[in-house]
């Protein structure tokens, strides 16, 4: 299997101006976000079994919400650190450190893929913070480089956007009234990039990983329709698309997608799963 590298792909420097700007979208919904993707963090860190007093990195940790989780598992005596390279999202997660009023927990600014980690962790984990590494291959083993001997891995990603409607949903819908749109590109780094198990096989084995589990995960987490909404313009791709579109244009998008989301929608309820995978792994 051909694993895409830094030449073949998108750069380091492309994805960090993505995050710059996708981050503070995510900070903007980041309570809605969490909400929805709860079920998951807490399915990560199960997977991971932290224990009392142990070290869990949380790489790509966003707003921090698996590296609390994983914080309330390993109690005071322990230590959860997040790692990020946005510094909005950042920013977030640490004013929420004092306000849950937990112990033992660090954000740290950095990128993933190249930090130079000490052999310190028990156990990694990710909520969707490891699709868009450049070099895969190259990050994930950096990232084992963190592990004690024996260290866990566990990470949700997405699986493709043929079992996520909300990401084709929503497209398909504005396409009549913008230019043009993003297509996913199967395996480039990006949301799903770790759509296909055994691309991840292949990557996890090439950086020096064993024993991989990869399950399927789906989190049906109900929300309003009005949030599903704001998931398909504000979270997803459409957001930059539609920041340069004018008024009459926007109207007639969001029209659609109202109208296109409304088999989702029962009563107000939006049911929308998230098809995901829960990958684990030792060092
Ligand atoms: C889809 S968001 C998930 C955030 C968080 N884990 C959550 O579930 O709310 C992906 C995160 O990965 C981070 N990220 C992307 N590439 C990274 C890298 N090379 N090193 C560290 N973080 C990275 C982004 O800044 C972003 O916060």
């Amino acid at each position: 299997m051909t694993i895409a590298t830094k030449e073949t792909r998108v750069s380091d420097q492309d994805m960090a101006a993505y995050w710059d700007r996708a981050g503070r979208v995510w900070v903007e919904q980041q309570g809605l976000l969490d909400r929805m993707y709860q079920p998951i963090a807490r399915a990560v860190v199960d997977a991971a079994d932290p224990r009392a007093g142990e070290a869990v990195l949380d790489v790509g940790c966003g707003a921090g919400a698996t590296t609390f989780e994983a914080a309330w598992r390993v109690g005071p005596e322990g230590r959860a650190v997040g790692v990020d390279i946005s510094p909005a999202l950042l920013e977030l997660a640490r004013r929420r450190v004092g306000e849950a009023g937990l112990e033992g927990v660090e954000f740290l600014q950095a990128d993933a893929q190249t930090h130079v980690f000490r052999a310190e962790f028990d156990a990694i984990v990710s909520r969707f913070g490891v699709m868009f590494f450049p070099d895969p291959v190259a990050a994930f083993a950096n990232l084992r480089t963190a592990e004690k001997p024996g260290g866990r891995l566990a990470f949700a990603c997405w699986r493709g956007p043929e079992d996520n409607a909300i990401a084709t949903v929503p497209l398909a819908a504005a396409a009549p009234f913008l230019p043009s749109l993003p297509k996913f590109e199967k395996d480039a780094p990006g949301r799903f990039g770790f759509a296909d198990p055994d691309r991840v096989r292949a990557i996890l084995a090439a950086s020096g990983w064993r024993d991989v589990v990869i399950d399927p995960l789906d989190d049906p987490t109900p929300v309003s329709a009005e949030e599903l909404l704001t998931m398909s313009l504000r979270v997803g791709p459409l957001n930059p698309i539609l920041t340069g579109q004018d008024e009459t244009v926007r109207e007639k998008v969001r029209e659609a997608v109202t109208k296109a989301l409304e088999p989702y929608v029962t009563n107000g309820v939006a049911e929308m799963n998230s098809a995901c995978w829960r990958v684990t792994a030792k060092a």
